[in-house]
């Protein structure tokens, strides 16, 4: 049971800050640590973390990041033949700022990510034709995650969407036929121009996307959990209480480890809440991948 991650990898330069400078304002910062991230390359160590055979869809500059990113996945055992270096372009970037109460703010720079095209994904066919699911996020071009989308849907392989970064120019018909739409609160506002700020408003919000043909509606609430809404049903995930650090990357998390155990056991809300134990102690550690737990601590957290 393979999984394809078909999206983007970035180098996370993450500064811990007592708080953001002012205008024209230089500010000293605690501590700074640069790690490997990305919403897709993040999704993928998580699966395989969790124990799930990953191939990814990547492409890096030609520079001095390159290597480090893909010798990383390589570390993590993740499949890397459809990782291409692409010339006279940077490897993305994310400078992040990570406040004293762990809540972060990303900037990204997607670089060589926005050239996986639509090509890139009819080159992979035969190797995705053996995956059980294919998981995408919005850093890349839109039309090359629409492209990926039919593929899945013409050859019966689920789809899970993590609209992330939040684009109101998402074309909700183009998304339609993706299985699983693994929103945060923020990107579910912005793709549906409705405000989130309850759960009630969350509720209202993620419906209209049931009622235009999306099957099955995760969002993600941090601290106050999950929420999975598809036609007629609502159910919602309490998180696990713990001492967040470093809340960078823990959305990534949650798919990662979501997407590991639903491609075995094809139990929603069981795979939510191995995911939601992932996330919960991927807080608490700083950085973005290497805050990923081993198997043994989540199988831990969900006995105690
Ligand atoms: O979701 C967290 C990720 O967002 C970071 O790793 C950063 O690279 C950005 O893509």
């Amino acid at each position: 049971m393979k999984i394809a991650v078909i999206g983007s990898n970035m180098v996370d330069l993450i500064s811990y800050i007592d708080r953001m400078p002012a205008d024209g304002e230089t500010l000293e910062a605690p501590e700074f640590s640069l790690g490997c991230g990305g919403k897709g390359a993040n999704q993928a160590v998580a699966a395989a973390k969790y124990g799930s055979n990953v191939m990814m869809l990547t492409k890096v500059g030609n520079d001095i990041f390159a290597d480090n990113t893909i010798n990383n996945l390589k570390k993590y055992n993740i499949d890397t033949t459809y990782v291409e270096r692409v010339n006279n372009v940077s490897s993305g970037v994310a400078p992040i700022f990570v406040d004293a109460s762990g809540q972060n703010r990303i900037l990204i720079i997607k670089g060589a990510n926005k050239c996986l095209l639509p090509a890139d994904i009819d080159k992979a066919a035969e190797s995705l034709k053996k995956c059980s699911i294919l998981i995408l996020q919005l850093e890349i071009n839109l039309e090359t995650v629409y492209h990926a989308i039919e593929f899945g849907s013409k050859n019966n392989i689920p789809v899970l969407l993590n609209p992330a970064p939040g684009n109101a120019e998402l074309d909700i018909k183009k998304i339609c036929k993706c299985d699983f739409f693994v929103p945060n609160e923020t990107e579910l506002s912005i793709i549906t121009g409705m405000p989130t700020n309850t759960e009630e408003n969350i509720k209202k919000a993620a419906l209209t996307l049931i009622e235009k043909g999306i099957k099955n509606v995760i969002v993600t609430m941090g601290a106050r959990g999950s929420m999975w809404v598809t036609e007629g049903k609502i159910q919602c995930l309490k998180a696990f209480k713990v001492d967040a650090v470093d809340t960078s990357g823990a959305g990534d998390a949650f798919i990662g480890c979501f997407a590991s155990c639903y491609v075995k056991n094809h139990d929603v809300l069981k795979s939510m809440r191995e995911a939601s134990a992932f996330s919960a102690l991927s807080v608490m550690k700083k950085g973005t991948q290497i805050s990923y737990p081993e198997k043994e601590a989540v199988q831990d957290l969900l006995t105690e």
